[in-house]
């Protein structure tokens, strides 16, 4: 097990900065991902924490021993990290158990000891059964597991995982996230987990940074950058969100492109705001504030995806599947909003948070 200390890094490749001051500390068997679009930087945090980048600035600390930072860099085979990456590139001409103990035969690690190591990752990755296998034998999930297995059979105390279920079908992405979880949860392991896929990032971590251009715009667990989310970025990015124009009044915000409809508000902001509301907290009531038009829904089975048009507005609404018998659309409908966030004008969260009415 192990912590990351990461002070003021900064990274620029040329003249592109690529990362700025970014500091934090990841506790000792935490899971923390790193989110945010392609291109914002998580990659390379995360290879400036194995040692494969040196930080233009900063110092990045392992368990209170510095690594990086000043004249001192620590290379990559010295620094005890797993790490999983995209492409899992697992040898195809060695079977399942020969993979798994590679990074221990090249140490040249008593043969027993392999034996009882390899046995061991088999087990927490459930490929025991597979430890004769080649490659081209097995799933596409079972090849990922193999490189977990390999990432996990020198007990690192680290584990830096760089999108690794990207090349996997929905459905077997969404069954190793909890995998994942599973082996961490065994193994108390550190894992830094990079992703652009924000369900991925909520279903796994203790804690999320959300990173764009270089720059964290929040951290916190998931349901904390969820519902209180930093800036429009943030609230936009986890998520589904519609942002409206508004006024705030005293006890109620105007939305002038609704055909001045209003929205109940107790906070204390007046004049021109932004109001982002989440098209699940959107219910459809008889005697709901909001009048519109159904314009279309989609019936996804579990929920109806719902457009509804209030004004020059297009509104969405995600509502419970068995709503679906009783929508019709151009059909006037009713709603209440249950949630919303106002923002400020320089697009940060109003202190009064979530409006729940
Ligand atoms: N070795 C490199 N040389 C120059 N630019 C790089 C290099 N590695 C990454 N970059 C640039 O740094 C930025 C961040 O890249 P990266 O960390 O890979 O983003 P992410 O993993 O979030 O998609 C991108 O603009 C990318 O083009
Ligand atoms: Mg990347």
């Amino acid at each position: 097990m192990a912590s990351v200390k990461i002070s003021h890094i900064t990274k620029s490749f040329g003249d592109n900065p690529v990362l700025k001051e970014f500091t934090d500390t990841f506790r000792d068997g935490e899971f923390v991902t790193l989110l945010g679009p392609s291109g914002c930087g998580k990659t390379t945090m995360l290879r400036i924490i194995a040692g494969f980048e040196k930080p233009t600035s900063g110092e990045l600390y392992l368990d209170d021993r510095l690594v990086s930072g000043g004249k001192t860099f620590i290379p990559p085979e010295k620094r005890a990290i797993g790490m999983v990456f995209q492409s899992y590139a697992v040898w195809p001409h060695m079977n399942v158990f020969d993979n798994v103990a590679y990074p221990l035969a090249i140490r040249h690690t008593a043969k027993s000891e392999i034996r009882n190591s390899v046995d061991r990752v088999l087990d927490i990755v459930h490929l025991k059964q597979y430890a004769e296998r080649f490659p081209n034998q097995l799933s596409g999930g079972q090849q990922q597991r193999v490189a977990l297995a390999r990432a996990l059979v020198a007990a690192p105390g680290l584990l830096l995982l760089d999108e690794p279920l990207s090349n996997l079908d929905a459905k077997l992405r969404e069954s190793m996230r909890f995998e994942i979880k599973e082996i961490q949860k065994k193994t108390g392991i550190t894992v830094v987990y990079v992703t652009h896929d924000q369900t991925e990032a909520m279903a796994m971590s203790d804690r999320i940074f959300l990173i764009n251009r270089g720059v964290v715009q929040q951290s916190g667990p998931p349901e904390d950058i969820y519902n209180r989310p930093a800036n429009q970025f943030v609230a936009d990015f986890l998520g589904k969100v519609d942002f409206f124009k508004g006024i705030a009044e005293d006890g109620r915000i105007v939305i002038p492109s609704m055909e001045g409809q209003v929205l109940p508000y107790k906070g204390s902001l007046r004049g021109n705001v932004d109001v982002a509301i989440r098209p699940e907290n959107i219910l459809f009531q008889q005697d709901g504030e909001i009048r519109g038009t159904l314009e279309a829904h989609y019936y996804l089975g579990d929920v109806d995806d719902c457009r509804v048009k209030v004004g020059s507005e297009t509104v969405r609404v995600i509502a419970d599947g068995y709503a679906h018998a009783s929508l019709d659309s151009r059909k006037e409908v009713r709603m209440h909003v249950r949630d919303m966030m106002v923002f400020k004008d320089d697009g940060t969260l109003d202190e009064i948070l979530m409006i729940r009415t």
